[in-house]
């Protein structure tokens, strides 16, 4: 099979090198995303894979439609920017990897609650300012003495609360949706329950519409005071001016973004020495009780591992005619 890899990093080569080795397959790399106007370079090729947040557009389809190119393999788990309906009705199969590493991105978020419960931040801004005796007065809190909200618990929530059962805190879940891995301890209880009682609330819920703003004006009104807040799960679930403004009064005890709100404006896509123009990201920045990062929860060599050969994999398998399980058309 030729296959085109787009959006491809450095990281990623040694896994396409390999693969394609092992199974007698071509691949060509590119580092560009797929576009309009990068998408000629998958003339003659029997199917693409892409990693990128900017949009798949429906014109992507029609495009691909034209150029019989009728695979498309996303490298990651996300897929609010495919155009769906468009790749439907161009006949063009589209997969994904929804579990290329839940543990990844499990282990970000307790290493975020342990970062905002030993109040790192504010330790390190101190020694910054050369003010050591201000550095040895942030007292930290222990994860086995705390509740955690575990708001879903798919595979990346049944990771987190693996790890946080190891740490001995009393872990918290919604009742709509019950793991079934039976390892785990964790007590059901409604949402506004979940708010009311946990000092560390995590979210691992995908980004539907549904879910816009979970963590709003009235879900923060429900929050015990100083309550620390993990979001390593997707972009639009909280209400960041919301969430500003109860950091600033001091009712949230600190937050951990990865996925923040306007990180598709351009953030993802900066390049070395660009500035992201953004006053709420500024804003959260400068707070020694704020861990903000870009999108990397998910950046671990077993990950990226995984990425690239489980993308590749179903691209075989559509070009074999067999049936792909993370197949999204
Ligand atoms: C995903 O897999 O959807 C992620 O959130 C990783 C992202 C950088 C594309």
């Amino acid at each position: 099979m030729k296959i085109c890899a787009f959006g491809v990093r450095g990281d990623e080569v040694p896994y396409f090198q390999s693969w394609a080795a092992h199974t007698d397959n071509t691949v060509t790399l590119h580092t560009d995303y797929l576009t309009e106007q990068t998408l000629p370079l998958a003339a003659g090729y029997d199917g693409m894979t892409c990693f990128q947040t900017v949009p798949y557009a429906s014109t992507i389809f029609t495009g691909m439609q034209r150029l019989h190119v009728p695979f498309l393999a996303l490298r990651n788990a996300g897929f609010e920017n495919v155009d769906l309906p468009a790749a439907q009705a161009h006949a063009i199969r589209v997969s994904y990897v929804p579990a290329y590493s839940p543990r990844a991105i499990a282990e970000f978020a307790v290493m975020s609650m342990l970062y905002l419960l030993r109040q790192a931040g504010a330790v390190q801004t101190a020694l910054h300012d050369a003010d050591y005796p201000l550095a040895k007065t942030f007292i930290g809190r222990e994860l086995g003495d705390l509740t955690v909200g575990v708001v879903g618990s798919g595979r990346i929530g049944q990771a987190v609360i693996r790890i946080l059962n190891g740490f001995g805190a009393r872990v918290l879940i919604t009742d709509s949706h019950l793991p079934e891995a039976r390892d785990l301890s964790f007590t059901p209880v409604s949402f506004t329950e979940l708010l009311r009682q946990s000092d560390i609330l995590t979210l691992h819920i995908p980004g539907d519409p549904a879910n816009d703003n979970l963590l709003n004006e009235a879900a923060f009104a429900k929050m015990k005071a100083g309550t620390l807040i993990v979001n390593t799960a997707r972009p639009n679930l909280i209400d960041t001016a919301a969430m500003l403004m109860h950091l600033r009064s001091g009712k949230l005890g600190g937050v951990a973004i990865d996925t923040f709100e306007h990180e598709a404006d351009d953030l993802l896509q900066l390049a070395k020495g660009e500035t992201f123009t953004d006053p709420l990201w500024d804003e959260l920045l400068a707070m020694p009780n704020v861990m903000l990062s870009p999108h990397i929860a998910y950046y671990t060599d077993t990950a990226v591992r995984n990425m690239v050969v489980q993308s590749l994999d179903s691209l075989i398998a559509f070009h074999q005619g067999a049936s792909v399980a993370t197949e999204l058309t």
